[in-house]
């Protein structure tokens, strides 16, 4: 059967609701989304490939992160905002360590569909479907609330329309400049142990770039010194969104899923025979594959040479998401396996999703430990095998918010309460992931480096 951007449809799908009470209205919204701008160009998604053809060989270094879910009641310039920052920040950190370009990737404009381990919800005695994400059906428990709802398909559009036209005011209209390093700072996290640490960072690069300047190299003779290059991401999980966001892109006449730079597969919805990976197939864009407990050897290699026949560099990130206790035994046979077939990959650490947990208060968490446990052996893992552990994927927000428990601030279970706020999965707030970056970087400062170590002027952050 050859592709279309509709072929999805004749196969088997998980976690895409068949619920909805209107399919005629489904379908004109779909119709409707089809005609709008594109989110993103081809070209920029063809950029980030060549971007993660770099990681791919070692020579630079993956950060993606965001929310778990963006919601439409939490939509907040100031949210953006100090997301952004605490990227900007965790990547100087990162760049600083890794001696490598950071590519940056936001979990954001148009992260609104979630798989959920249950179709439905009970609460004393009541039980009604799960929320799926706002793009599906809203938070509120009541069943007007819960039913599929194909206008929030044109709300998470525009969401994800504005969303973006501020981050790339923010990466290219001056907010990004190496020069405000110190002004990312977060109010909240400026008095902590991380902050101070930071603003040491933040001191050598000031001095760094008024030596360079000195030496002639300003914002004037490279641009590159004012701006960064950032992108976004989601879970391609609701398709009929997907499909109508995908355009052929009139300079190659390749397929291209214009409502993100990057997209990935759930460790839910990735069976090589269904519809998500259908629809991967035929788009040209950067692909994740979420690979999880459970994923064998040959499974992953045959989802590879699915979505990647030509073993294009920069095409796919395969996001180990295995849990601090499984990882151990779940990725070295992975990782050998796709490095002894020399399929061109990026190897990159989820290691959120293994390590949720819920409280005897009922609260889901991470800890912190645990996570930083997963990406310490993620690392060691994958190098030991011969390959580059070339990223980290991060469930982080920029507020101050109680969800993970440990790090330095040591939130504690009965923390929680106090300002959990997230929309599904417990998200770092921004010090524990500015602090997890320090802890990254120690650890990619101590591995013995046997990939290239040059930074291009260009791409400094
Ligand atoms: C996610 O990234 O939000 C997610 C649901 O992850 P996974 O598919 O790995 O469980
Ligand atoms: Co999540």
């Amino acid at each position: 059967m050859s592709w279309t951007p509709s072929s999805w449809r004749e196969k088997p799908a998980k976690h895409i609701p068949e619920d909805y009470p209107d399919q005629a209205h489904l379908s004109q919204v779909e119709r409707q989304l089809a005609n709008y701008p594109p989110l993103v160009f081809a070209g920029e998604a063809r950029r980030l490939r060549n971007r993660l053809a770099d990681v791919a060989a070692g020579k630079a270094f993956l950060l993606q992160g965001g929310d778990c879910a963006e919601s439409f009641k939490e939509f907040h310039p100031n949210a953006i905002r100090d997301t952004f920052r605490v990227i900007l920040q965790m990547a100087v950190v990162l760049t600083f360590a890794a001696e490598k370009p950071v590519v940056k990737v936001g979990r954001i404009a148009g992260q609104f569909a979630k798989p959920r381990s249950s179709p439905v919800e009970s609460v004393e005695g009541v039980e009604l479907p799960s929320y799926r994400g706002d793009i599906i059906n809203g938070m509120d428990f009541n069943e007007e609330s819960r039913l599929p709802d194909p206008g929030r398909l044109l709300q998470a559009y525009s969401q994800s329309a504005a969303t973006l036209n501020l981050l790339r005011a923010f990466s290219q209209g001056g907010y990004a400049d190496l020069h405000n390093v110190h002004r990312w700072m977060l109010g909240f996290i400026e008095r902590s142990p991380q902050g101070e640490k930071y603003e040491v960072l933040a001191d050598q690069i000031s001095k760094t770039l008024n030596f360079m300047n000195a030496c002639g190299i300003n914002a004037d003779s490279t641009p590159n010194l004012q701006q960064v290059e950032f992108y976004t991401s989601h879970e391609a999980l609701l398709l009929g969104y997907e499909e109508a966001m995908t355009r052929i892109d009139s300079t190659s006449g390749e397929w291209y899923d214009t409502s993100a730079h990057m997209l990935w597969i759930g460790h839910r919805t990735r069976q090589v025979d269904h519809a998500h990976v259908e629809f991967c197939k035929g788009v040209k864009n950067p692909i994740g594959i979420k690979c999880g407990p459970g994923l064998e050897t040959e499974e992953l290699l045959r989802l590879i040479d699915t979505l990647n026949p030509k073993d294009e560099a920069g095409r796919i990130v395969l996001i180990a998401r295995f849990g601090s206790d499984n990882v151990q035994k779940g990725l070295p046979d992975l990782v050998r396996s796709v490095n002894s077939a020399g399929r061109n990959v990026v190897w990159s650490c989820d290691p959120m999703h293994g390590n949720t947990l819920k409280t005897d208060s009922g609260f889901k968490t991470r800890p912190v430990d645990r996570i930083l446990s997963e990406v310490r052996d993620f690392v060691d893992i994958v190098s030991s095998e011969g390959a580059y552990p070339g990223g980290v994927h991060f469930e982080m927000t920029g507020q101050d918010v109680t969800e993970c428990i440990g790090g330095a601030q040591a939130i504690s279970e009965e923390d929680l309460s106090s300002r959990y706020h997230t929309h599904c999965d417990p998200r770092l707030n921004g010090e524990q992931a500015l602090e997890l970056a320090f802890l990254i970087a120690e650890k990619l400062q101590s591995m013995p480096q046997k990939h290239s170590k040059t930074i291009p002027a260009t791409s400094i952050a």
